[in-house]
């Protein structure tokens, strides 16, 4: 058990495309172990290896709907109705912005035993879903704001 150091925005390695895992072994097991520390440790709900600076396709998720998710190599294959809600992000400490979504999204995935498994998510989940999937692609959530970036202290005005 290791909490990792979570890198902000500015960090190239943010910007990277991760490449995908081939095979599970002892360092990616605990890589996945340290992702799911480091995501508790900061109150994240979702955590994507490039945030650690490791340039591999997996992501941990928790929205505290009583599971939580690690997605290695994870493909959204179906999308679905929209959301737009506040975003924020562990690379990004201090800010949210508002990002539009697809409302439900079904993830296909290997789990950390390298089983297929399907994760259909709704609401923050699907939000999650999004984007920890696009960390993986070099994404961050401010590329994608209406209407840019805000601090969490002061909140804008509807
Ligand atoms: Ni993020």
């Amino acid at each position: 058990m290791a909490i990792r150091n979570i890198r902000v925005d500015g960090d190239d390695i943010l910007r990277k495309v991760c490449k995908p895992v081939t095979e599970m072994t002892p360092r990616i097991e605990t890589l996945i172990e340290d992702m799911y520390d480091t995501m508790y440790e900061a109150n994240g709900v979702g955590l994507a290896a490039p945030q650690v600076g490791i340039l591999k396709r997996i992501v941990v998720i928790d929205v505290c709907d009583g599971e939580a998710y690690t997605l290695i190599n994870p493909e959204i294959v179906e999308e679905s109705g929209v959301q737009e809600g506040d975003e924020g992000c562990l690379s990004l400490p201090g800010l949210v912005g508002t990002v539009v979504r697809p409302d439900r999204v079904v993830c296909k995935a290997l789990d950390e035993n390298m089983n297929e498994i399907t994760v259909v998510g709704e609401g923050l989940l699907a939000r999650a879903i999004c984007h920890e999937l696009d960390h993986l692609d070099g994404i961050l959530y401010k590329d994608k704001t209406l209407d840019g970036l805000y601090s969490v202290d002061a909140p804008k005005e509807d």
